[in-house]
């Protein structure tokens, strides 16, 4: 017999470098249970996962003032000065002491032991720190060991959250209306018995990365369909900044790739991208930049290139710059994936297009991961710090999960216990569907809403199809609902609901902001 119900002082959903932070900085002390969901099979499967480029540090010759004004820069003037600053003065202190310190993850270094600082595009320093180029792969090892390691931390996977447990909402006290909405957990799927229950805690943290998925071509793994974001939304909390969706300018655009990402790092160490017909093309686009130009500046540049020529891919070279051996070295895993598929990128270009990368907008939150709602925090892709503005620069997304992670955990931990919520006042999941769901509308209904957002609310946007894309969402979202209803839940169905209501989300912002800024660019 399977419990019903799980108790802890925190609970977090999600286990990217974002929430295994905080739960590992919460669990510093032995007396607080935290609980930490994910709906994927293992800890280690995260957007965190992905992530090749790195995580910007403090590099040589570098400060935390040029770091705030080439995130301010990149951001085109909707970055939150105050959040940068926090992010450019607590982050390379957490990467020194927190990752090389303690849980001691090998970033490359040069020959005589010092750290080797990569440069990206829209950086005026070298200052990123990487291992090869699965970086996000060796952080979220060593964090996830280390949370192993923690008797009061409690890892669940193969469980999907499907709603947050709010007061007024699910309250049998109708009088708790007259009280601020307040989060007291979540309803969670546990998926190999199809079982919902009730997860209660004194505060939730909602980790749960980003929405690539909603997007027909992206860079991100299936969990990205926007889970965090759809239930926070749902249960009443601001969302901000949702039509700032990043396009990655190079994914390797080859059969049998699909959204394998070319890390920046490769224009980093002098990669150029070239038309099929080898031209440069960047310094038409930005001038003062050119290949490292910001990603929203070489998104566009490459999709206008494509359109205007009709060309079905952009190629990026590197086996004209760097000796094969170096690029083996630094790229280890591109350059074995792109070989499996018959390309050696140590003498031919790689084809490359953009493709959906990174929410920049999401729940908002104040400098202490709090959200809208009492006791709900939010960590990482799925919050809205302000760091990001309408673009974010390269390999801050890492850094950003560190520092609100770690600061989400010292605020809770501030507030001293929390008190639990009584089971007896929070109503058992109700299981209403009883047909079983049906894997084919399922997985009609997400390529429709990913296909919708890819051509209508895409790299360029226009009234005309942002009106058209509403009009779809909407239905397809009544559609969705009724299924839902009936069906028994299993995690896409959960998901499907999910990607809906965070494509509804983006397809509206994106519909009443007229102005063009950053990677939310309209011609019409
Ligand atoms: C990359 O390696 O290009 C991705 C890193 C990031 O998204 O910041």
């Amino acid at each position: 017999m399977t419990e019903e119900l799980v108790e802890s002082d925190v609970l977090i959903i999600g286990c990217g470098i974002a929430g295994a932070t905080a739960a590992l900085q919460l669990a510093r002390d032995r007396q607080r249970q935290v609980v930490v969901v994910t709906r994927a099979g293992k800890p280690e499967e995260s957007n965190t996962r992905y992530a090749q480029g790195g995580v910007v540090a403090r590099g040589e010759d570098d400060s935390a003032d040029l770091l705030v004004e080439d995130i301010l820069a990149a951001g085109a003037g909707l970055s939150l000065p105050s959040a940068a600053r926090i992010l450019a003065e607590e982050g390379p202190r957490l990467v020194e002491e927190l990752l090389i310190g303690e849980l001691g993850v090998p970033f490359d270094r040069h020959p005589d032991g010092r750290l080797a600082y990569g440069l990206e595009g829209a950086h005026s320093r070298p200052r990123i720190l990487h291992v090869g180029d699965a970086t996000g792969q060796a952080i979220i090892r060593a964090l996830t060991a280390a949370l192993r390691e923690r008797p009061n931390i409690r890892l669940v996977t193969g469980a999907t959250a499907v709603d947050l447990i709010t007061f007024p909402h699910h309250a049998r006290n109708s009088l708790t209306v007259y009280e601020p909405i307040t989060c007291h957990g979540a309803y969670v799927l546990d998926q190999s018995s199809g079982t919902v229950r009730r997860y209660l805690a004194g505060a939730t943290i909602l980790a749960t990365g980003g929405l690539g998925r909603i997007y027909r071509h992206t860079t991100n793994p299936e969990g990205a369909r926007g889970d965090g974001l759809a239930m926070a939304y749902r249960a009443g909390a601001r969302v901000i900044n949702a039509e700032y969706v990043q396009f990655h300018p190079t994914v390797l655009a080859l059969p049998g790739a699909e959204g394998f990402l070319i890390s920046e790092a490769v224009r980093g160490e002098g990669g150029r991208l070239l038309t099929p017909d080898g031209r440069p093309f960047m310094a038409r686009y930005a001038p003062e930049w050119g290949d490292l130009a910001p990603r929203d500046v070489v998104a566009r540049a490459i999709h206008h290139e494509m359109v205007a020529n009709g060309y079905p891919y952009v190629l990026l070279d590197i086996a004209s710059v760097l000796p094969a051996p170096r690029i083996r070295e630094r790229f280890p895993t591109i350059y074995e994936r792109c070989r499996s598929l018959g390309l050696d990128i140590t003498v031919q270009p790689i084809p490359v297009v953009p493709a959906a990368h990174y929410f920049c907008g999401g729940l908002w939150t104040d400098e202490w991961s709090r959200t809208t709602i009492r006791n709900l925090y939010a960590v990482g892709e799925v919050a809205c710090t302000g760091v990001h503005g309408a673009n974010r620069l390269a390999s801050t997304s890492l850094l950003e999960g560190l520092v609100w992670g770690d600061r989400a955990a010292r605020e809770i931990a501030a507030r001293g216990p929390l008190p639990l919520v009584s089971p007896d006042d929070v109503p058992p999941w109700e299981e209403t569907g009883v047909e079983g769901a049906d894997p084919a509308l399922i997985w009609r209904d997400l390529r429709a809403i990913q296909y919708t957002m890819w051509h209508y609310v895409g790299l360029v946007r226009s009234e005309r199809r942002l009106a058209r894309a509403l009009r779809d969402l909407r239905h397809l979202k009544e559609e969705i609902d009724d299924f839902y209803r009936a069906s028994r839940l299993n995690d896409a169905l959960v998901g499907l609901r999910h990607a809906v209501q965070a494509a509804l989300l983006v397809a509206e912002a994106a519909y009443h902001n007229r102005q063009s800024r950053g990677c939310h660019y309209r011609e019409g």
